[in-house]
């Protein structure tokens, strides 16, 4: 797949895209990605890329030419003609629905997405609603910019592509998985029953040693009995849930055990 991302600080994905499963996925050419800086697409000696609001008020925004003329560069298909299973243009806005592990599941079956960089206090509207199909938010908290945004989306969705992680389930085996039903889903409903996990967060783990400064891990890990221990990170997930995200336990697949656990 590919990712174009546009930004006026294309500096900031240098260690970003030279790290870790990212990089690795960037060499063996299961990920492309592109950065583009918006300035280059500016007619002005001082390459400006923002401009005031009309009407008033704090701050500037992203002018759309800027913006239009890279789109424009990268032969994405236009709206409303675009298959947006296919290709995908997405504003990176604290406006946008919330990117969850649906959505990035989703994304990583397009083959091709561009991730538009919002900053200072937003952009021209009109880049939304004429370029983008999407607008996504990764969470209720404002950023400077999009960038961080977009380098978290490129981060979940490379590690979901087939052969990029060592062991091909451990994208499933974990919170927020991959709904496992045949069913279609909406990608931005709440995440629901998953491998593994069945919507509950992730059970703790532990390595070696088995007592690290007088702090033991639970016995039943280190005995050997494998139905203890899968009763063991039932009811430690369900804890974890109750405890982190009680909100979660609502959409969660639980059954006659784990509720009896929980009216403990
Ligand atoms: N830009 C600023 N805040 C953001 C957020 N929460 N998500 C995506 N882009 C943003």
């Amino acid at each position: 797949m590919r990712i174009d991302i546009l930004t006026i600080f294309p500096g900031f994905f240098t260690s970003f895209l030279e790290t870790g499963i990212l990089r690795r996925a960037l060499s063996t050419g299961v990920m492309e990605i592109h950065t583009h800086d918006l300035r280059d697409f500016t007619h002005d000696r001082h390459r400006t890329v923002d401009d005031r609001p009309f009407g008033g008020g704090e701050g500037m925004l992203l002018k759309p030419q800027p913006i239009f003329d890279c789109i424009a560069s990268l032969g994405i298909t236009p709206l409303p003609h675009r298959d947006t299973t296919r290709e995908s243009v997405i504003l990176l806005s604290p406006q946008g629905r919330v990117f969850t592990q649906p959505v990035a599941h989703t994304l990583a079956a397009t083959e091709r997405i561009v991730l538009i960089c919002g900053r200072y206090e937003g952009v021209d509207e009109r880049v939304n609603t004429l370029l983008c199909d999407r607008e996504l938010s990764i969470g209720d908290y404002v950023l400077t910019g999009g960038e961080l945004a977009a380098a978290v989306i490129a981060d979940t969705v490379v590690r979901l592509l087939p052969g990029v992680l060592g062991n091909p389930d451990s994208s499933l085996h974990e919170s927020f998985g991959a709904d496992d039903s045949q069913a279609p889903q909406a990608d931005d409903a709440v995440p629901r029953a998953t491998h593994g996990s069945g919507g509950l967060l992730d059970y703790p783990q532990y390595t070696r040693p088995a007592d690290y400064q007088g702090a033991q891990v639970p016995p039943v890990l280190t005995d050997g009995n494998h139905v203890l221990v899968r009763q063991w990170r039932r009811r430690a997930a369900l804890e974890k849930t109750l405890r982190n995200r009680p909100d979660l336990l609502a959409k969660a697949s639980l059954n006659k055990a784990d509720r009896k656990l929980l009216h403990e």
